[in-house]
């Protein structure tokens, strides 16, 4: 199977694209515009293998899309390119609303004329598959309620309103067109190559530093993490074995307050970085309390029955052992981590600057 994956060079697109080259047979297109989230060292391992083929592309851009479907006939899409770092959505929503809602339209749109010209055996396979978050669905105010597939749609950020837009744009799609797609609705995901502003790699490079560690408000949003791995074998399992026109929540049932991770992080790095930046004697001494993000969710949490009942799939980590996994990547990785950040790794493998 050739399997077409947009924003293959982000932090879940490489995890899936490394899965998938290395654990199947399967072929990948990856499409990719190469923002600043896109990263092509996270596919050094295997992008050499001649069942990977990469396209720079904005997927906004009608023509070029289109032109990818046609030199590659792809058996299913897989759709992950997003904008989708809630604080710079909030900074800057306009490329939120391009992306995420314009360019899924635009690939909607050729993935609909691309279908149309194929034949009945292989319109019987083609799937899109577009990946999504539980944020579309707001926040709980409980501390035993679920997010479950009917739970209503009530996004509270820039970000979560433009991937809210997009399921629906993908569900219209599968109802007036016929285009057979299914959604995934995934709760936070952490793990190995992750952007560092993101939660967990921003407080394990920045305790390794002596930095402060800022925590939002009282610390005390819960959130639901998924090891990267467990989601990427999820969408694997659900663009081959989901039904058309379902939606699948996928989840780690592991909740926690941002708190409770920033100190296990500070405990991992206690026993794994011992040797502390010069006047620290406790990682946690660096948590500082800082000014609440506007909106922010109180509290995800995903009920993940129904892949497990339908589909089979169940996460293998828990957060204890994923969580020790990624804070040893980060420890053996650091020029990955300098290379992202400094702009090195963009001049030299794309010859612009951050
Ligand atoms: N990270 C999470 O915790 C999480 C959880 C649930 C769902 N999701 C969803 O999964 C998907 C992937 O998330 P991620 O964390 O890997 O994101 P990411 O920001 O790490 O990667 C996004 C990728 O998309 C590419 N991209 C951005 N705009 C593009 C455009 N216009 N054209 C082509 N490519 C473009 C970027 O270059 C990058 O490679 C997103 O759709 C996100 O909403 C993420």
């Amino acid at each position: 199977m050739k399997i077409l994956v947009t924003g293959g060079a982000g932090f879940i697109g490489s995890a899936l694209i490394r899965h998938i080259l290395t654990s199947t047979s399967h072929s990948v297109v990856n499409l990719d515009k190469l923002t600043y989230a896109g990263n092509l060292d996270s596919l050094d391992n295997v992008e050499t293998t001649e069942r990977y083929y990469f396209e720079k592309i904005d997927i906004c851009d009608a023509y070029k899309v289109a032109k990818v479907f046609d030199d590659h006939a792809p058996d299913v899409v897989m759709h992950l390119a997003a904008e989708s770092h809630v604080d710079r959505s909030i900074e800057g929503p306009d490329e939120f609303i391009k992306t995420n809602i314009i360019g899924t339209f635009n690939l909607l749109e050729q993935s609909r004329k691309y279908y149309s010209g194929l034949s009945s055996a292989r319109k019987k396979l083609f799937r899109f598959h577009h990946i999504s978050t539980d944020e579309v669905y707001g926040d709980l105010a409980g501390k035993d309620d679920f997010f479950v597939e009917e739970t209503s749609y009530s996004p509270s950020s820039p970000y979560s309103a433009s991937k809210a837009s997009s399921d629906h744009l993908v569900r219209a799609w599968g109802r007036t067109y016929g285009l057979p797609s299914v959604i995934t609705n995934c709760s936070n995901n952490y793990g190995p190559y992750h952007f560092p502003e993101k939660l967990i790699p921003h407080v394990i490079l920045n305790a390794l530093r002596g930095n402060q560690l800022p925590v939002y408000g009282n610390g005390l949003q819960i959130r639901d993490w998924l090891f990267v791995d467990d989601h990427v074998k999820a969408l694997l399992t659900v663009v081959t074995k989901g039904s058309v026109g379902e939606t699948y929540n996928i989840g780690g049932h592991n909740e926690k307050t941002n708190i409770e991770v920033v100190e296990m992080i500070c405990d991992l790095l206690e026993e794994l970085a011992p040797v502390k930046p010069a006047g620290i004697d406790s990682y946690k001494e660096l948590i500082e309390f800082v000014k609440d993000r506007p909106g922010h969710d109180a509290r995800y949490a995903i009920d993940a029955s129904k892949i497990q009942r339908e589909l089979a799939w169940v996460p293998e980590e828990t957060f204890e052992t994923g969580l020790r996994k990624t804070v040893q990547w980060y420890l053996k990785n650091s020029i990955w981590c300098e290379r992202v950040l400094s702009g090195a790794y963009r001049l030299e493998r794309i010859g612009v600057e951050k």
